[in-house]
């Protein structure tokens, strides 16, 4: 390896502890292409189906990049949006860049979505609580023991096609993907149609996410 090779990674290491604390730190170099899609803030994109990276778990990010760099994410026939983020993760370059991102996008303040969906609550309540929560969190925040991310802050759009990416085995079906694997055993737990879109609207009516 030659001297730029072995000082590259340790920039970037640099880059990600600086941006640590420092809620509004410029972006990595290596973050520039997400801003698109993304947002400044990490605030996401309902338009263009880019979710919300604001806050989440960095182990999560820093996976899910890892992912659809793999291909165990985003690979399937028929997931066009997984597609379009496969394409530009190939803006990340190496481990050390990944890592940069996911700890910039996790330090960043979350926000609440957009627009804030609407359903029965009690029966999201109940839903949430009993199916979901005890691996998200009781208020959606995620539990990153579990590796389950925050669900607190994704828009409805988002959160459906993800679900029902699980469900629809989009998601989750590579034997390598441990924990997309776990979630897809749960993507069959709610009995009605219509109880995600009331555990969605719980999930919203937590308050500002946290
Ligand atoms: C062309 C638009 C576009 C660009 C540019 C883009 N993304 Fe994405 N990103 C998306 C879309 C669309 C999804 C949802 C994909 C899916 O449904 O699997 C996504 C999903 C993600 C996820 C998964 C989030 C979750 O909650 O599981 C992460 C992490 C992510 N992007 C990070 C990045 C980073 C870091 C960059 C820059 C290197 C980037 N994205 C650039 C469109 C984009
Ligand atoms: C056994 C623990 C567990 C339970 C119970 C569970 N999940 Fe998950 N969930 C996970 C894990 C782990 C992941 C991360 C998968 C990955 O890394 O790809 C996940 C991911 C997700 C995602 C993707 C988030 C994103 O940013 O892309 C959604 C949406 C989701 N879960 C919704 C639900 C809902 C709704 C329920 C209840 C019906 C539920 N989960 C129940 C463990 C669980």
């Amino acid at each position: 390896m030659n001297v730029q090779g072995l000082l590259r990674p340790s920039l970037a290491a640099l880059a990600c502890c600086l941006g640590v604390g420092t809620a509004l730190a410029a972006p990595p170099p290596s973050a520039t292409t997400c801003v698109a899609c993304h947002g400044a803030r990490g605030e996401g994109n309902p338009a263009l189906g880019a979710p919300a990276l604001a806050g989440q778990q960095r182990d999560y990010l820093a996976r899910q990049l890892r992912n659809y760099r793999s291909g165990l994410r985003g690979a399937a026939k028929g997931d066009s949006h997984g597609a379009q983020m496969r394409a530009a993760v190939t803006a990340l370059k190496t481990d050390a860049e990944v890592a940069a991102v996911a700890a910039h996008y996790s330090a960043l303040p979350p926000q609440a979505p957009s627009a804030r969906a609407t359903g029965d609550l009690r029966n999201g309540q109940a839903r949430y609580l009993g199916n979901c929560g005890a691996c998200h969190g009781a208020r959606a925040e995620g539990n990153p023991a579990l590796a389950a991310p925050r669900l607190a802050g994704l828009d409805a759009a988002y959160l459906k096609r993800q679900y029902q990416a699980f469900q629809k085995g989009l998601r989750g079906t590579d034997p390598k993907d441990t924990q997309g694997r776990q979630m897809r055993m749960m993507a069959g737990t709610l009995p009605a149609a219509s109880d995600l879109d009331d555990v969605i609207a719980f999930i919203h009516a937590q308050g500002a996410p946290r």
